[in-house]
C-alpha cells in the first residue's frame, strides 16, 4: 500500500462524467499517481472507472476522497464511505478527509471525527485528515483525536492567498499542508511577477506556481482537462526557484480567497 503521498496530485473538482474520466485517464497515463476527489464532486464513479481501466496496481496509487457534510452523523458516515469505496472500486482510500468543518456544530465535531478515526481503524482509509479547518478548529480536532493523528489539512493556498496562520499551525503540529486551487483557478497564471519568473526559467507560469508550493514542502492538487497542461504541470520539478524568487512570490499575498461558501468557517 502506498503510504507516501506524491507531492503533485490531480484534482477533480468541477469535472463531471466524461470530463472526469478523461482527466484521470490522461493523468494516470502521464504518470500521476495521486488523485483527489470528493463525494460532493459527483465523480467518484468516473474516477474509479478510470483508475480500474488504467490497470495500474492499486498499491501504486494514492487516492483521496472527502466526506460531505450531509454524511457527518454517525448513522451516515461509514455507510457513505462504503458507497464511495464502491464507486471508486477499491477496498480503501489512502486518505479520507472531512470536507468542511460544520460552523453550526449541528453534528458535533467529536461525532464526525470519531467516525473518521473508526474508518481508519477498520482499514477503510490509510490516513485521515481535514479540509478547510481554521487554527481554532485544528486545535479542537487535535484535542479530540490526539497529536499526530491528522495527516493533513487541505486548504486553499496560492500566491494570492498564502494562508500563513493555518500553515504555521500545521507545521507546529506535524500536519502536512495540501494546497488546493494552486492556480486560484487560473488567476495567478496571469500575474506579471509569476510570468517574468517563468520567462527567466523558460518555464510556464503554472510550473513556477507548483515549484513555489512544493519547494515549501506542501502537497498540491491542480486540476486540468487538457493533456498538454497535465503533462507540463508534471514537469514542475525542472524549475528550481531561488530564495529571492521565493520571496518575490511571497509578496503577492492579497487575501484573494475563492472557496468561500456561506457555510465557510470564520477564517483566520
Ligand atoms: N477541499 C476543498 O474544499 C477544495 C476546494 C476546491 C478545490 N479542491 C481541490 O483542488 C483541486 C484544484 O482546484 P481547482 O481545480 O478549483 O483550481 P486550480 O487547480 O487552481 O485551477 C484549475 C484551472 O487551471 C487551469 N490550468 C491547469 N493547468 C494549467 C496550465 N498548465 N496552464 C494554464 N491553465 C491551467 C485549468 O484549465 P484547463 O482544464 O483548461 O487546463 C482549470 O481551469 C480541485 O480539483 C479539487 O480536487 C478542494
Amino acid at each position: 500500500m502506498s503510504t507516501t503521498i506524491p507531492a503533485l496530485g490531480a484534482g477533480t473538482f468541477r469535472l463531471k462524467g466524461q470530463d472526469a474520466y478523461q482527466s484521470v485517464e490522461m493523468a494516470l497515463k502521464l504518470g500521476y499517481r495521486h488523485i483527489d476527489t470528493a463525494q460532493i464532486y459527483g465523480n467518484e464513479a468516473e474516477v474509479g472507472q478510470a483508475i480500474a481501466d488504467s490497470q495500474i496496481p492499486r498499491s501504486e496509487l494514492f487516492i483521496t476522497t472527502k466526506i460531505w457534510t450531509d454524511n457527518f452523523a454517525q448513522a451516515d458516515f461509514l455507510p457513505s464511505l462504503k458507497e464511495s469505496l464502491e464507486k471508486l472500486q477499491s477496498d480503501y482510500v489512502d486518505l479520507l478527509l472531512i470536507h468542511w468543518p460544520l460552523k453550526d456544530e449541528s453534528v458535533p465535531m467529536v461525532e464526525y471525527l470519531t467516525e473518521l478515526k473508526k474508518a481508519k481503524d477498520l482499514g477503510l482509509t490509510l490516513h485521515i485528515g481535514i479540509s478547510n479547518f481554521t487554527t481554532a478548529q485544528m486545535a479542537q480536532a487535535i484535542d479530540i483525536l490526539g497529536e499526530g493523528e491528522i495527516f493533513t489539512n487541505q486548504v486553499e493556498v496560492h500566491p494570492y492567498l498564502q494562508n500563513r496562520a493555518v500553515i504555521e499551525f500545521c507545521q507546529q503540529h506535524n500536519m502536512l499542508v495540501t494546497a488546493y486551487m494552486p492556480f486560484a483557478y487560473g488567476d495567478v497564471l496571469k500575474d506579471d511577477v509569476i510570468c517574468a519568473i517563468a520567462e527567466n526559467h523558460q518555464a510556464t507560469p503554472a510550473q513556477v506556481v507548483l515549484a513555489w508550493i512544493i519547494q515549501q514542502g506542501y502537497v498540491t492538487i491542480p486540476s486540468s482537462t487538457k493533456e498538454k497542461n497535465l503533462a507540463s504541470n508534471l514537469e514542475y520539478s525542472k524549475v528550481k526557484l531561488s530564495e529571492a524568487e521565493m520571496k518575490q512570490i511571497a509578496t503577492l499575498d492579497r487575501n484573494h480567497r475563492l472557496a468561500n461558501p456561506d457555510f465557510a468557517p470564520d477564517w483566520d
